[in-house]
Parts: C-alpha cells; structure tokens; sequence
C-alpha cells in the first residue's frame, strides 16, 4: 500500500508514478486533489484515500465524505495515520467516528495505531498496552467482519529506523488476536521506514498480511522491487 502523503507536487507527476505502481495487489493512496486522474490512470491497482470525514454532508467547511470517495472509486482509507493524530489533533474519538462512517460507505478502512518511542522505550508489553487502548477506543461499535490494521510504530516513521520485524510480528498477533474478540478477522500491516532492502525481512512473518509505505513509494524504482518482493513472498 502506497500513502504518498502530501506528495508529489503535480497532477503530471502523479499520473506517472502511479503508472509505476499500477500492479496487482497494490493500492495507491494520493492526495485528494489526484484521486480522479490516478483512478483513471490504474488498471490493475486499487485506489485509497489518506482520510475522511466522518458526516455526509453539511456546514464542515474543508471536509470530504466517504460517500464522495467511493465516488470517484476509492476503495480504502486510510484512517488515523500518527501524522493526523499529530498535526491535525485527530484523538480517538474522531477517529472511531471515521472508522463507522467509512464502513457504513462502503469504504476498506485502513486503521493506523502505533506507539510513540516513550511507551516503546519500556518495552514491547507498554507499546501493546498503548495500541490495544487505541484499538478499544478506535474500533468502539464496530462491527464489520473485517477490517486492516496497519501496525506504525510512530518511532519508526520517515526515520530510517524500521522496528525489529519480529517484534512487529509479535504486535500483529497480539492485533489479530485483540480484534478477533470482537468477532472481526484483521489483517495488518506494517508500516515505518519500508524499503527494498527490508521488505524481505519483515515479510519473513506470516502474520505480517502487507506493508503501508510512505517515503519510498515515491520512489517508482525502489517501489517496483518492494512490489517484486512482497508478491514474491505471497502477499
Ligand atoms: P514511511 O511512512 O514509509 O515514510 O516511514 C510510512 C507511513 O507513514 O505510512
């Protein structure tokens, strides 16, 4: 999965990395701004939003739908990324009200929870007390059969600094495991620092289903062989 965050500059340039990333199994996420011409450039990938609102209409000056997403053809978004959390003062209420409002649409949502460096700095059992609070609060009434987590330790993201993929391993099991008490089945990807180089390594672990990619999926070469590698690894 492709989150291109607030990149690239031009419509030019995203119609062409998108024609990179265009293969089965990926899902590109640009700015809202490129959802329509990115829709219409791939063929084989799925398109994805980097957020949504959680109304269908009315006086939210700035806000997007999910209804409005699906459509142009989005068919996930991605809801809850730390740098919403950071930036925009997204908490988790807002966000458990995206969570509902985008699968009542119709949307994949692609929950993000991670923890930051102090609760992983205490050790892995803090950083899943962190994310299974996250989880309650996010996944609050809801009831989809299933849903995608993506794992970011926030740490780890934009750093160079990727987490050690058998800790990450062991927090996607303790997500799916979370999870399937409220009768939902997740699958869960990592995200933080992918590359090439790495791929390999994390997807070692069955439990690990993908990977949500910042930085390096602006990259069309070095997306292309993380692309390579995932497929290679049956997922
Ligand atoms: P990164 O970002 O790959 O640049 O670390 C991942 C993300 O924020 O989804």
């Amino acid at each position: 999965m492709a989150n291109w965050k607030l990149n690239p500059q031009g419509e030019a340039q995203a119609i062409k990395l998108a024609r990179s990333a265009d293969k089965k199994g990926v899902v590109v996420c640009p700015p809202f701004p490129f959802l329509r011409a990115v829709g219409r450039t791939i063929k084989r990938a799925a398109l994805g939003a980097q957020d949504t609102f959680w109304e269908e209409k009315g006086a939210y000056t700035g806000e997007v739908s999910p209804t409005m997403l699906k459509g142009m053809g989005v068919k996930y978004v991605i809801v809850g990324h730390s740098e919403r959390r950071q930036w925009l003062g997204e908490n988790d209420q807002m966000i458990n009200k995206k969570v509902l409002a985008a699968q009542r649409a119709g949307l994949k949502v692609v929950l993000c929870v991670g923890e930051p460096l102090k609760a992983r700095r205490k050790g892995l059992k803090a950083a899943m007390k962190f994310v299974e609070r996250q989880l309650e609060e996010d996944l609050r009434k809801v009831k989809a059969n299933s849903i995608i987590i993506a794992y970011e330790p926030i740490w780890a993201i934009g750093t160079g600094r990727p987490d050690n993929p058998k800790e990450s391993a062991q927090m996607a099991e303790f997500i799916k495991l979370f999870v399937s008490e409220y009768g939902c089945e997740a699958k869960v990807l990592y995200g933080g620092s992918v590359t090439a180089k790495n791929i390999g390594r994390i997807m070692e672990y069955n439990v690990i289903d993908g990977v949500l990619v910042g930085g390096a999926s602006l990259k069309s070469g070095e997306f292309g062989k993380i692309i390579r590698k995932a497929t290679h690894a049956g997922r």
